[in-house]
């Protein structure tokens, strides 16, 4: 591993002054953003704090609605990778819409943990946990201590910290089943990834496939029907990288799944059980268009700073570096922010470097000593490399500042636990683990979610009443 043994005269003393001009841009720009986190809870607060909301169904939204068919409280959560909060605005979706005007939607989007990926995110909303305490702080890095690399296929217990619902539910004796979801092949406590409930990660399953599998679980006895089920639908993400979230082909996308849950609203009708079962759809993380006219390469640094490629661990839209031992962090950080501030670097004041402990707590992003010592925000819709090349392609990337709009998903829960025509403020999808725990009446492992949110949200059952 560290077999760079420069001296620290890679880090050139010689830099021009900042200028302050160049810096407002990014601030401006995180500060827009905070306001808007901020706005979200405040707005939550107001929400939760006003006793009535009118609604048309204002008797029936004290208490959950009793089961007709299931004899146990069943949860299904499905993820749509990428599934960016206004894609459904797009056309019209008649099943999606359908569960939003019965069910309980997130107004403004399901807000992701930060970094904005696919694994961090994925497992947050399982464990409840923000990604330092729940481990999986990228879709891929190297462990500093013993150099092991995880990767997306990486399945031993020791990356997968914190309790995830697959856990904590077979924990507590009842049935769990995984459609794919990161971190369900993993075995942790009395969760061994059964063969009959636990698919292993296969990207070529037919959707269809998937569904009709989730609808043959309704099929058996009932002390064999899973109290809680995940669904996974790699879309509309892939699109949404090859192509940016404007295109066309998302629209297409996005109706696919639409008929997907179309067939398993049908198929939970057939089984009489649809009323029965909490559904709750939701995303990962949004997606943002990138194109090669916003470029931040490293190489231009160098005039501050050398940046060898060796010492970076990610590069876009979530920058991390680890110089090897020896190496001072915080003059590397002062350095790149020089030249990044100084006019001279092309779309630098769309990048700030920061030491971990430095970032924004409300990223919660230090905590864990998997995460490299220096992390950089990028601007919305930027793409940081090495060399600045001559491409001209355009795409879409997630993976930015969790306060972006662009990042946020849906959250659209349908079901007897959710109230039905109601809209919520905005929510970090840590807090849905809680709400799990509560529907299914276990306790569940201690996470960063608050217990009162959950209970706002999820419909108090009428034994909880009396
Ligand atoms: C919403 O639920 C009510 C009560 O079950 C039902 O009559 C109505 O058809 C449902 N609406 C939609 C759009 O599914
Ligand atoms: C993945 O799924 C496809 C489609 O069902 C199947 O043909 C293939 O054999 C599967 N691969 C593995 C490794 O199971
Ligand atoms: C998140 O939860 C973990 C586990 O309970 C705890 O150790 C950690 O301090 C919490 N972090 C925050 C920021 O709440
Ligand atoms: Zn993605």
């Amino acid at each position: 591993m560290a077999s760079h043994q420069e001296s620290s005269a890679l880090l050139s003393t010689a830099g021009p002054r900042k200028t302050a001009a160049s810096t407002l841009v990014f601030i401006s720009l995180a500060i827009t953003t905070a306001v808007a986190l901020s706005a979200a809870a405040a707005f939550s607060f107001l929400f939760f704090s006003s006793s009535s909301s009118p609604s048309p169904h204002s008797t029936e939204a004290l208490s959950s609605r009793p089961l007709s068919k299931l004899k146990h409280p069943v949860v299904l959560i499905i993820s749509s990778d990428g599934f960016r909060f206004g894609y459904q605005f797009k056309t019209d979706l008649p099943n999606i819409n359908r569960l939003i005007r019965n069910g309980t939607a997130a107004e403004l989007g399901l807000i992701p943990v930060f970094p904005t990926l696919t694994f961090p995110n994925h497992y947050s909303i399982v464990t409840g946990l923000y990604p330092p305490y729940h481990g999986i702080i990228n879709n891929y890095f190297t462990d500093p201590i013993d150099g092991q690399v995880f990767n997306m296929g990486s399945h031993e217990p020791k990356w997968w910290l914190g309790e995830p619902l697959w856990e904590t539910v077979s924990n507590h004796g009842l049935k769990a089943s995984t459609y794919f979801w990161p971190g369900s092949e993993v075995h942790k406590g009395s969760w061994n990834c059964p063969s009959n409930y636990c698919m292993p990660y296969n990207e070529s399953v037919p959707f269809e496939e998937r569904v009709d599998t989730v609808l043959s679980y309704f099929d058996l006895p009932s002390d064999q029907i899973p109290s809680f089920m995940t669904l996974y639908f790699e879309d509309p993400d892939h699109q949404g990288h090859q192509y940016g979230p404007d295109d066309v082909r998302i629209t297409n996308a996005v109706v696919e799944i639409d008929a997907l849950m179309g067939r398993l609203i049908r198929g939970m009708e057939e089984r009489g059980v649809f009323q029965d079962v909490n559904i709750i759809l939701l995303g990962d993380h949004g997606m943002a268009g990138t194109c090669d006219k916003r470029v931040i390469a490293l190489d231009d640094l160098a005039e501050w700073v050398k940046i060898p490629k060796e010492w970076v661990q990610s590069y876009t839209p979530l920058l991390s570096i680890r110089p090897p031992p020896g190496y001072s962090t915080s003059d590397i950080v002062a350095k790149m922010n020089e030249g990044l501030e100084s006019g001279r670097v092309g779309n630098g004041e769309f990048l700030r470097v920061y030491l971990k402990e430095d970032l924004p707590s409300r990223l919660h992003y230090s905590d864990s000593y998997r995460i490299p010592p220096i992390v950089g925000l990028v601007g919305e819709g930027f793409t940081v490399k090495q060399t600045r090349s001559s491409g001209q392609e355009c795409g879409g990337a997630h993976g930015y500042d969790n306060a972006f709009f662009s990042m946020r998903t849906i959250f659209i829960a349908h079901g007897p636990r959710f109230a039905r025509g109601r809209k919520v403020p905005s929510f970090e999808n840590v807090q849905i683990y809680n709400m799990v725990t509560r529907i299914l009446k276990i306790d569940g492992a201690s996470n960063n979610g608050s217990v009162s949110f959950a209970d706002a949200v999820v419909l108090p059952t009428h034994s909880n009443l009396e």
